[in-house]
């Protein structure tokens, strides 16, 4: 696969403090990958430092396929947090004015907008004013204005957080058929919309990159097995699992499998070495102990448990 882009320790500074401290990915032609992070990971500061918006404080940003003086613009199409759109421009305008300020003659821009305004379902409403476009609509918008130049890569800041759940439909249905046409780079807080969507992921925290790589391999490498215990409302049933981790430290088999307890309310979630082996210890330490338990399940952590993990710490 070709590489299209790569960074190497980029590092933003403002005054005193670091939003991004040293992070490093590329990313490969052909690839749909999520910026994944909690608010204020850096993921709008990495975005604006790619599109040439803010100049890192230290690192490299390298975009292979550019010829000698091609500025990096040309290869990229943005679409902003929340980009600010002239309302009393109609859609139509407005892609076209954007073709016009990437270079394309008003003939080319004006065939290129209505093929795009097409592509993302804005055909009819071409001719209104953006005032009136609900935020899927707009979002749309930005998608269409974004593809103008036929960018080698679409990096998306966000799309559909601001949006409702029909306008999140639409745009995550829309970035599905797009990202087979484009290599795409969007940032999200959103674990979903990243398994949705995407091959690979680089999920930031505090301006670093906590884990990155490909989806199904992330999913695979962190997969633990785990046992989740629900409690009846039963005093000494509680009065159990309140000592449980004592117990477990205590008792040979239960501390020879169990990894890790989290105890929450009558919830008890066990990551475990060997399923079959924590399941017969915590079978028998419940009979011997008379705990009253309403359910038992033994299955794998999600990706959404590595995520809180990974963003939680
Ligand atoms: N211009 C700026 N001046 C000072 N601090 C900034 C500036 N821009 C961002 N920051 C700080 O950098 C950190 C990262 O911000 P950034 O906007 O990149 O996060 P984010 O991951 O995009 O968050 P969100 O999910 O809220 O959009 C935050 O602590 C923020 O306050
Ligand atoms: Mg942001």
């Amino acid at each position: 696969m070709k590489e299209l882009l790569q960074v190497n320790g980029l590092v933003k500074a403002f005054g005193q403090a670091q939003a991004v401290k040293g992070i490093s990915f590329h990313i490969q032609e052909g690839r749909c990958t999520a910026l994944l992070g909690p608010n204020g990971a850096g993921k709008t500061t990495t975005i604006r430092m790619l599109t040439g918006l803010l100049k890192p404080t230290a690192g490299s940003i390298q975009f292979h396929g550019l010829r000698a003086g091609e500025d990096r613009r040309s290869l990229l199409g943005y679409l902003p947090q929340s980009p600010a759109f002239h309302n009393w421009m109609s859609g139509m305008e407005y892609v076209v004015y954007a073709g016009r300020l990437c270079g394309l003659s008003p003939a080319e821009a004006k065939q290129r907008a209505k093929e795009l305004l097409e592509r993302v379902g804005l055909a009819e409403a071409a001719k209104r004013r953006i005032g009136g476009y609900s935020g899927g609509m707009k979002q749309r918008l930005g998608l269409a204005q974004a593809l103008v130049h036929r960018p080698k890569l679409l990096v998306m800041d966000e799309p559909v957080s601001a949006l409702d759940p029909i306008g999140r439909r639409e745009v995550l249905g829309l970035l599905k058929e797009l990202k087979s046409e484009t290599t795409v780079l969007f940032s999200t807080h959103v674990l979903h919309d990243a398994e949705e969507l995407c091959d690979d992921v680089i999920i930031i925290r505090s301006g670093q990159v906590a884990l990155q790589g490909a989806l199904p391999q992330i999913r695979s490498e962190h997969r633990r097995p785990i046992i989740e215990l629900k409690l009846e409302e039963h005093a000494p049933s509680l009065e159990w699992a309140a000592g449980f981790e004592q117990r477990t430290s205590a008792d040979e088999r239960l501390s020879a499998t169990i990894e890790e307890i989290e105890r929450q309310g009558t919830m008890l979630r066990l990551t475990v070495k060997d399923m079959d082996k924590a399941r017969q210890a915590l079978t028998e330490e419940l009979a011997k102990e008379k705990v009253r338990f309403s359910r038992l399940e033994a299955g794998y952590s999600s990706l959404e448990d590595l995520f809180m993990k990974v963003v939680g710490e």
